[in-house]
């Protein structure tokens, strides 16, 4: 576990030269966890290609495994999960250690809930800091019993409902896990679980509840949506096929950009268009990035990415854009920083508590390159600097693997390099990005501090 080794301070230097050549990223995180967890809540055998085998989702699989389901690796990213039927998951005989990840630990709870067991989670420091009221309050009300840390924090206890019961939930805020969460409990339980989103999230859940079988209406009210669960459906096993990770592809979209001459293709990158913000931020800043051979797998679209090098200007980036970029702002605020003019990201609230308090490190990163940039409320701002970028320091990347990237690709674009004092939580979500950006940069452009 990264938070038990020591630091693995690394360092970006000046690409020598263009990003160049054809790639694929790991698959996507959101997807891999839930081709895991509906896996093992249905009927016979789930085989999944493209799993991303990050440490956030292999926590994932150890947790299916501890809750009845057999989980086996079959080959590169081949995964075979022998499901329990809904409802049939059973009581874990140790605690459930979710690392890292957000997404496991709150989409775990849901389904904790709806099971008549008693499990005890955890996680590492940064996860033990994140708020899980937003899912242990919403899913009490199907009876299962919550004991938590002050302020809702891990570790926490339940004991799961014996007799569910479906939710009525309007999210507060906009949260594709708070959304699960409510769903993975709903199939627990009879009736209608419904669930009111302000604002559209990502809707893989949704997707892939479908694909296994189960009965799920989305009506589309005002910017968000109304979605209902037939419960207690037979989820059926069904092949899962995982496209490449859009906010992994993320990394080397804005590397190409911001490397001089750079020309890049990033293949079979899914292309929900509940992910898609960056992409047409990018686009909006005039970045030269297109779509090939778009197609649709898995029930997901999936296109390669073509990106070339070019001067690029401020954006405005409205709130209401944040659900689907969500996770993008600290390599978006990267392109910012090479861009020309002031930039401004709006209603960044969420960033606050997602692996670190994205929106003051990612203020902190900048400045530890030489950019200015402000926090104004819950708005970034950005100071371009039309390509110039000093670089040279040491970002704090506070176990936050996005940050950690997005300092390295700073670096790779910035006039003296930048370094990252901590690189080990990259594994929870790409564990070759080294290797990878170094093949495209043709060079050891990255490597240990
Ligand atoms: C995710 C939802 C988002 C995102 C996270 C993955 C998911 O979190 O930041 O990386 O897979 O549902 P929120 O739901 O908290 O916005």
């Amino acid at each position: 576990m990264p938070h038990d080794q020591p630091a693995q301070p690394l360092r970006a230097h000046p690409s020598p030269g263009p990003l160049s050549g054809r790639l694929r990223v790991p698959g996507d995180k959101s997807i891999s966890h839930r081709a895991l967890m509906f896996g093992a809540l249905a009927v016979g055998t789930t085989r999944i290609e493209g799993l991303l085998e990050g440490e956030d989702v292999l926590r994932t699989a150890a947790a299916m495994r501890l809750l009845g389901a057999e989980v086996e690796r079959l080959g590169e990213g081949a995964w075979r999960v022998a499901g329990r039927g809904v409802g049939g998951l059973t009581e874990p005989e140790d605690v459930l250690d979710m690392g890292n990840s957000g997404t496991a630990a709150r989409l775990i709870c849901g389904l904790l809930a709806g099971h008549p067991l008693f499990a005890v989670m955890t996680g590492d420091a940064s996860l033990r800091r994140r708020p899980m009221k937003r899912v242990t309050e919403p899913l009490a009300a199907t009876g299962a019993r919550f004991l938590s840390r002050a302020g809702g924090r891990l570790p926490l206890a339940v004991e799961g409902a014996r007799h569910p019961m479906p939710l009525d939930y309007t999210l507060p805020v906009a949260s594709a896990q708070v959304k699960s969460a409510c769903l993975l409990a709903g199939l627990c339980a009879p009736g209608v679980t419904r669930v009111v989103e302000p604002e559209a999230t990502r809707d893989h859940s949704e997707n892939m509840l479908r694909h296994f079988g189960a009965t799920v209406r989305v009506a589309a009210e005002g910017a968000g949506r109304v979605i209902e669960l037939d419960g207690q459906p037979e989820l059926r096993a069904a092949p899962v096929q995982v496209p490449g990770d859009p906010s992994s592809a993320a990394f080397f979209a804005v590397a190409a950009l911001v490397v001089p001459g750079s020309r890049l293709v990033v293949e079979n990158v899914g292309l929900n268009p509940l992910r898609t913000g960056l992409f047409e931020t990018l686009r909006e800043m005039g970045a030269s990035l297109s779509v090939s051979n778009g197609r649709t797998e898995g029930g997901e679209p999936v296109g390669d990415l073509v990106l070339r090098h070019g001067e690029l200007r401020a954006v405005d980036v409205p709130a209401a854009r944040a659900p689907s970029m969500i996770d993008e702002y600290p390599v978006l605020a990267v392109a910012a920083a090479f861009a020309r003019g002031t930039s401004r990201f709006r209603g960044l609230q969420e960033l606050r508590v997602k692996e670190s308090d994205r929106l003051a490190g990612t203020a902190a990163l900048l400045a530890a390159a030489g950019v200015r940039a402000e926090i104004e409320g819950d708005d970034l701002l950005v100071h371009g600097t039309g390509g110039a970028v000093a670089g040279g320091g040491v970002a704090v990347a506070q176990m936050d693997h996005r940050l950690a990237m997005s300092a390295l690709v700073l670096g790779l674009g910035a006039k003296a390099g930048m370094g990252v004092d901590d690189g080990a939580f990259i594994a929870t979500s790409f564990p070759n990005f080294v290797a990878l950006m170094n093949r495209a940069a043709g060079s050891e452009a990255l490597g240990p501090a």
